[in-house]
């Protein structure tokens, strides 16, 4: 099978991971953790960087940390991986969706300002969603595909509503606006080393801010809050969530690596669209001005999404279909949904995503093209 994102693990991975086997420093207090907070949080150009088990947790622990309640609402866009919804539903919390433009894939910022001015009320307290009189706390944008949609403007709408902002830079690791890299514009970004990421771990994420009190408190609670290590003190309640060694390790190792990914990742979006442009009806995901993408997970438009997601299986060439937008999800079929004509059912009904693992060949990626010029 052709994957769609596989790992590339042809650096430094062998040794880093040995050199934790011979030591005997598996778990989380291994030198590997520290070292691979500091190289996320450097290429992010943030201060501090707490790695997690996963990116779910990071974006759990991100808006816990950011105040969010029982109760609140969370602005998030309708197009998304389900895990940023379960991250605000675990601090019982609801999504308030909004939906996405049907060129760039992101959240529809025309939409979210209009809502902002007409359906919620700015109190002393907070923001208020009119019509049900509940409290909105933050906003969560997501970096759809490695894309990244107008940052400032979102940032200068939350500020001008009082909203936290926490980034779902999952996808977005080598990804920038405007000279800024993603995870830094809000005031916690978190990303994800889950193995079908542009750099991975196998398994695991990091929480970035440029907030000392917030990094400290993040990492304590990735630790069970122990506040002392020797009686086993806790202060309140924390979680099992810190990365361990080996794991960091990997993630060092293709941190090294990362320059190298998103120019093999540019260089195979380049060669899809000269050698797709043009065909039936295939369109891109278009670039937002400003944004320099990591180009993550290549992903075509066609209203023939079925006809090509077939002829692909059918010779063992892995494509995906883009998520089930949040609102059609049991879990979050009551959350409000802002939109004018649903563009998230648009999107998803024609967008298919491509093999482009960095190590993809020139003669599989002729391959996937030839299979789809074909079922045209
Ligand atoms: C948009 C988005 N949000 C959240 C996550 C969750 O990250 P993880 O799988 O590391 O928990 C992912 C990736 O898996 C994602 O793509």
């Amino acid at each position: 099978m052709l994957l769609l994102s596989g790992p590339n693990l042809s650096g430094n991975e062998w040794k880093y991971v040995k050199d934790c086997l011979d030591s005997g420093w598996v778990s989380s207090v291994g030198s590997y953790v520290g070292a691979f907070e500091e190289a996320v949080a450097h290429q992010a150009g943030c201060r501090f960087g707490v790695a997690t088990v996963s990116g779910t947790a990071a974006l759990h622990l991100a808006l816990l940390l950011a105040g969010v309640q029982r109760g609140d609402y969370v602005i998030l866009p309708n197009i998304t991986f389900v895990a940023s919804a379960n991250s605000m539903r675990y601090l019982g919390a609801d999504p308030l969706l909004v939906d996405v433009d049907e060129k760039t894939w992101q959240m529809d910022l025309d939409l979210l300002e209009e809502y902002l001015a007409e359906a919620c009320e700015l109190r002393s307290a907070g923001l208020y969603h009119k019509a049900d009189g509940r409290r909105i706390s933050a906003v969560m944008p997501v970096h759809v595909l490695g894309q990244m949609g107008d940052m400032p403007r979102l940032c200068r709408l939350a500020e001008a509503y009082g909203l936290k902002v926490v980034e779902d830079a999952t996808e977005a690791m080598g990804s920038f606006f405007a000279g800024r890299h993603s995870g830094s514009y809000g005031l916690m970004g978190c990303f994800s080393f889950n193995g079908n990421k542009i750099v991975t771990c196998g398994g695991g994420g990091v929480l970035v801010t440029d907030d000392e009190g917030l990094a400290r408190r993040a990492k304590h609670l990735t630790t069970q809050a122990k506040a002392d290590p020797q009686r086993y003190f806790h202060d309140e309640v924390g979680f099992n969530y810190r990365l361990v060694n080996v794991s960091a390790a990997i993630g060092l190792a293709q941190m090294e690596q990362l320059e190298g990914f998103v120019e093999r990742k540019r260089q195979i979006a380049t060669e899809y669209m000269k050698a797709l442009e043009g065909v039936g009806d295939i369109g891109f995901q278009q670039v937002v001005e400003g944004s320099q993408p990591n180009w993550w997970l290549f992903t075509v438009a066609t209203r023939r999404q079925e006809v090509l997601l077939s002829a692909l299986r059918a010779v063992e060439i892995q494509a995906r279909p883009l998520w089930v937008p949040m609102n059609r999800l049991p879990m979050y079929a009551n959350s409000p949904y802002v939109q004018r004509n649903d563009r998230s059912a648009f999107v998803h009904a024609r967008c298919l995503s491509l093999p482009c693992s960095t190590d993809l060949s020139a003669s599989d990626l002729l391959r996937v093209v030839e299979v789809i010029r074909k079922a045209y």
